[in-house]
């Protein structure tokens, strides 16, 4: 059985405090992105064989796929053995949680493979120790996060998102996330950002048009990122003075990401790009809706 597995952007990322158990307090806006890795599942006679076609990435317990599997089957029980392959797309510490996306299929193809014996608050318990963005990546829709980002509010699809496209920008390098968190005690402002932002940007995205909604695009993990890697400031404020209605880097980076009103205008932003600053990033363009299946 084969599965694509998705990404996503954060519209909006305020972080609010740090807590005793050492993640932060957060709102969030996430959205869906049909950008994706592929992941096949075969039943095996015992234990968990995980295959890469990218090298770099480990196959063993430190993969979240391994992870997934293995938290599935002890949960269920089940004796019997999963071969998995991934076939990986999405660039990896880019803050497009390609890895906690890869988690959440895992749990979904295993429960559809042996039968569904897992109900959705399990998948949903499971999702949730193996990672804050994990639990989002169970459904397809939007969704405000609150929390460490594990508590969600799914919500309708943006109107003004209709007909929009993505341009994701992933500058070569990777960010990790516990580093760009901890830095945040050097940036007071935003470690401890204003509540009440992420349900202003949703009723803006709701209310449109899109450019008006996206003044409201926030990331405090954006002070860290921009201080170590100016570029990433730089491929920002170039979407947005080029063109895009709203541009953001996404979770703890390093993707930059605009938001144009169509894929064409995408491409066009994306070719300025490559002409401003060379073929070295990975540039894809994306439309924000997918065409239903
Ligand atoms: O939950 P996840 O495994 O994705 O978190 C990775 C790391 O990011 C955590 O170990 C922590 O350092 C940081 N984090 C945080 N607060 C959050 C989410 C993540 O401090 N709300």
């Amino acid at each position: 059985m084969e599965k694509d597995s998705p990404c996503k952007v954060n519209l909006l990322l305020n972080i609010l405090g740090r807590r005793p158990d050492g993640f932060h307090e957060l709102e969030t806006v996430l959205h869906p992105v049909a950008f994706c890795d592929r992941l096949r599942f075969d039943r095996a006679a015992k234990g968990i064989e995980l295959t890469c076609n990218d090298p770099r990435l480990p196959t063993d317990g430190q993969n979240l796929v391994f992870r997934a599997a293995d938290a599935f089957l002890k949960s269920t029980r089940i004796s019997s053995g999963v071969r998995i392959h991934l076939e990986k797309r999405i660039p990896m510490a880019a803050g497009l949680g390609g890895g906690s996306g890869n988690a959440a299929t895992t749990l979904l193809g295993l429960n559809e493979l042996f039968g569904q014996p897992l109900a959705p608050a399990q998948l949903q318990q499971l999702a949730t120790g193996l990672g804050s963005d994990v639990p989002f990546f169970l459904q397809s829709r939007p969704a405000l996060g609150t929390g460490r980002g594990e508590i969600l509010e799914p919500l309708d699809p943006f109107p003004c998102f209709c007909g929009a496209a993505f341009l994701l920008i992933h500058p070569g390098f990777g960010i990790s996330t516990p580093w760009a968190y901890q830095q945040l005690r050097r940036f007071p402002w935003a470690l401890n950002g204003r509540p009440g932002r992420a349900r202003e940007l949703v009723n803006a995205l709701q209310a449109g048009p899109l450019k008006a909604a996206a003044s409201g695009f926030y990331n405090s993990l954006e002070a860290p990122a921009f201080e170590k890697h100016p570029i990433l400031a730089l491929y920002r404020d170039f979407l947005v003075e080029e063109g895009a209605a709203g541009a953001l880097m996404s979770g703890s980076g390093s993707t930059v990401f605009g938001v144009c009103a169509s894929l064409a205008d995408a491409d066009r932003l994306a070719d300025k790009f490559r002409t401003r600053f060379g073929s070295a990033a990975w540039v894809r363009t994306v439309p924000a809706a997918p065409a239903p299946a």
